[in-house]
């Protein structure tokens, strides 16, 4: 039987990993139906003018998932023949021609229970003998990493340094629900590429910029396409706008700091350079957010993506009084600036905010209320199509660190 769903490797924010997937295919003219979602493992059916597609479009352009594949075949779960592990070894498209020296490797999925180990062991051996009958004398079999009891998988960083995408292929087996899956990855996310864009740009600091897939996420969820106009009125070091640089937008940042300007100044020229970008039309200037008005004509970007506070880690659990009156202080800030920036935005245009909050001694989350602020500003949460999401999504940095962030994403009413 050919099963043809895609398999997602999720977050572990997986809220935020599946309104993304859910936001690029979109944008893609793609509609997508979750069949199950296990912990970290999302099954679902892709549509394209209301036929079932097997090959997602956009993928490079996502952040925040980890793997996404396409499953071939599907068996009932429980006790297994070998004929079983042949028939959905047969089934597995493996790429053709199959490269002279194969690398391959193996990721089992079995979310709810240990993975058993027999699954693996059996699978190796076919694809193993699959490559011999197919004249691949030289493979290279990549070493899977046992994460849990539940993931045994090779990581994307080995995924990507051993060009497994590109020149080799990584079988997939999912065990969920009452079914073994059985596929090939098809996009893993580029965390080599991701990290090296983190480290190694000309201006840093770490304590105050957001990571890049987040960055690379948020923007995604606003559903902007290339060539459209990305705003972030608190630019900072420009993380958020270097992703955007990268997805073929205009970026314009804006920082009451002079030295973040030029930080992002910088750091847009690098990434340009370092990624042989040639379009001109990023934009930094030095101004308060506040206050956009004079700086930004009204209704003229597709979208704002920003940070405007990034409350430093606490050291001890705050009372919730507390927590109430450090986050007091931001919220002058965010009602004005959310004003203005919702003057700016196109009336098509989306907002991707992210907010503080701060998990207090007696562990209730405490959070700024911006809902009126929204209104006011003629505001709305979006709503992604076919899945309920907690709005404002929350994402974990450091338990340990009793500062989070949240997210709203928001259109105008
Ligand atoms: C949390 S940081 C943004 C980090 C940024 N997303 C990054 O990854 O580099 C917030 C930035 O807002 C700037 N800022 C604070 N108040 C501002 C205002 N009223 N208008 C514009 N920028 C402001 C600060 O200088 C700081 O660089």
């Amino acid at each position: 039987m050919v099963a043809q769903h895609i398999f997602v490797l999720i977050g572990v924010d997986n809220q935020l990993s599946i309104a993304e997937v859910i936001s690029v295919m979109q944008s893609n003219g793609v509609e997508v139906e979750f069949i199950e979602r296990v912990g970290r493992i999302a099954l679902f059916t892709a549509f394209r003018a209301g036929t079932r597609i097997s090959i997602l479009p956009g993928l490079e352009r996502l952040g925040w998932s980890f793997k996404i594949g396409r499953l071939s075949d599907s068996i009932p779960s429980g006790e297994h023949s070998i004929e079983d592990y042949q028939d959905a070894t047969k089934n597995i498209e493996f790429p053709e021609p199959l490269a002279e020296k194969s690398r391959w490797g193996i990721s089992v999925f079995s979310p709810s229970k240990s993975v058993d180990p027999s699954i693996f062991s059996r699978m190796k051996g076919l694809v193993a003998s699959h490559l011999k009958e197919n004249g691949v004398k030289k493979t290279k079999f990549v070493p899977t990493d046992v994460v849990s009891e539940s993931f045994r998988e090779v990581s994307c960083a080995s995924i990507i340094r051993n060009n497994l995408l590109r020149r080799g292929f990584e079988v997939l087996i999912i065990d969920i629900g009452d079914k073994l899956h059985f596929g090939l990855t098809e996009w893993a996310v580029d965390t080599v590429a991701f990290k090296a864009r983190d480290l190694s740009r000309p201006r840093q600091r770490f304590e105050y910029s957001i990571p890049p897939r987040l960055a690379r996420a948020m923007i995604n969820l606003t559903g902007v396409k290339k060539g459209d106009v990305v705003l972030d009125p608190f630019c900072g070091f420009g993380t958020i706008l270097q992703e955007a640089l990268l997805l073929g937008l205009k970026p314009i940042g804006v920082d009451i700091d002079d030295k973040c300007v030029s930080a992002t100044q910088k750091n847009l020229s690098w990434i340009k350079k370092t990624a042989g970008i040639t379009l001109p039309g990023e934009h930094v200037m030095i101004g308060d957010a506040t206050h956009l008005g004079s700086l930004i004509p009204k209704q003229s970007v597709d979208a704002i993506v920003t940070e405007p506070i990034l409350l430093p880690r606490l050291l001890r659990s705050p009372s919730a009084k507390k927590a109430r009156s450090i986050l007091k202080k931001t919220e002058n800030l965010y009602i004005a600036a959310i004003q203005e920036m919702a003057k700016t935005v196109k009336v098509t245009g989306k907002m991707a905010l992210i907010a503080p909050f701060i998990v207090p001694s007696d562990g209730n989350r405490v959070s700024l209320d911006l809902e009126r602020a929204f209104n006011d500003a003629g505001l709305r949460k979006f709503k992604f199509q076919g899945i309920p999401l907690t709005s404002p999504i929350a994402v974990i940095t450091k338990r340990e660190f009793r500062v989070s962030r949240e997210l709203h994403f928001l259109e105008k009413a």
